[in-house]
């Protein structure tokens, strides 16, 4: 894993946006991959300018990283709706190229096993953007003694309950569940982007960095053996000062 450390949140997201434009400029068909949560939000900022600038994002295709099972797309918790503000209405990608997770619960066995074929066959993915949670998860593949290899229904954590409640009205209104893309699916990522920004994240930051094993209790382990993984780090969550 190739390890950026950086000043600040805005050069963290400056840096993983230029990852993004360079790979756009040299595919303009490319597959994309976009995790949600506030990490990334700076770079999709930057992507943003980046195509108010001129750069044309209309030929990638968007696949969601996951999803919260139980809201609906225009539920503004939803990482459906997340997506659809920060990325694709202000990238303008077209609608027939965007490939959302279904959050409904009847139907989540079938649509796991349509997403994992729906990323093969548009060539798999070339960009994964992740962040990583405070336990050391990545997506919503929670540390656990065993992680899925394939897209599926995960159950979340308390400690992730508890961190992503920030983002909701009440604690209680949490999913318990979401829709996650498995180990395989993100590990066969072409080039991944693993993002971290401020103290909250040193913990974790310096867990990933100090293990030696693959873990499955720190999920984001598994991206020390990925070919071509960038950690995009600030300094507040690599030496954990502020
Ligand atoms: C969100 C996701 C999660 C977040 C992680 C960090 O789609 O997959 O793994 O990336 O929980 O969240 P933030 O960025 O809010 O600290």
């Amino acid at each position: 894993m190739k390890i950026v450390i950086v000043k600040d949140y805005d050069e963290m997201s400056k840096a993983a946006a230029e990852l993004a434009v360079s790979l756009v400029q040299d595919k303009p068909h490319a597959v994309l991959s976009f995790a949600t949560g506030s990490t990334p939000l700076g770079m999709y900022a930057k992507l943003a300018s980046h195509h108010k600038m001129g750069l044309d994002f209309s030929g990638i295709k968007a696949f969601h990283l996951d999803e919260y099972i139980g809201l609906s797309p225009d539920d503004p918790m939803s990482y459906s709706y997340y997506l659809d503000e920060n990325v694709f209405t202000p990238l303008e990608i077209p609608k027939e190229h965007i490939f959302v997770h279904n959050s409904d619960p009847e139907q989540v066995e079938q649509h796991a096993r349509e997403y994992d074929r729906k990323i093969e066959a548009e060539g798999g993915i070339d960009l994964q953007v992740l962040g990583i949670g405070e336990n050391g998860h990545i997506a919503f593949l929670e540390p656990a003694d065993r992680l899925p290899l394939e897209t599926g229904l995960v159950e979340l954590t308390k400690d992730t309950i508890e961190v992503n409640s920030r983002f909701f009205e009440d604690e209680e209104l949490v999913p318990h569940y979401a829709m996650s893309l498995g180990v395989r699916t993100i590990f066969r990522a072409r080039k991944i982007i693993l993002l971290a920004n401020g103290v909250r994240k040193h913990d974790a930051i310096r867990t990933l960095l100090d293990n030696k094993h693959l873990d499955p209790r720190i999920p984001a382990s598994c991206l020390q053996l990925h070919a071509d993984c960038t950690l995009i780090v600030d300094e507040a969550a690599y030496t954990g000062q502020e």
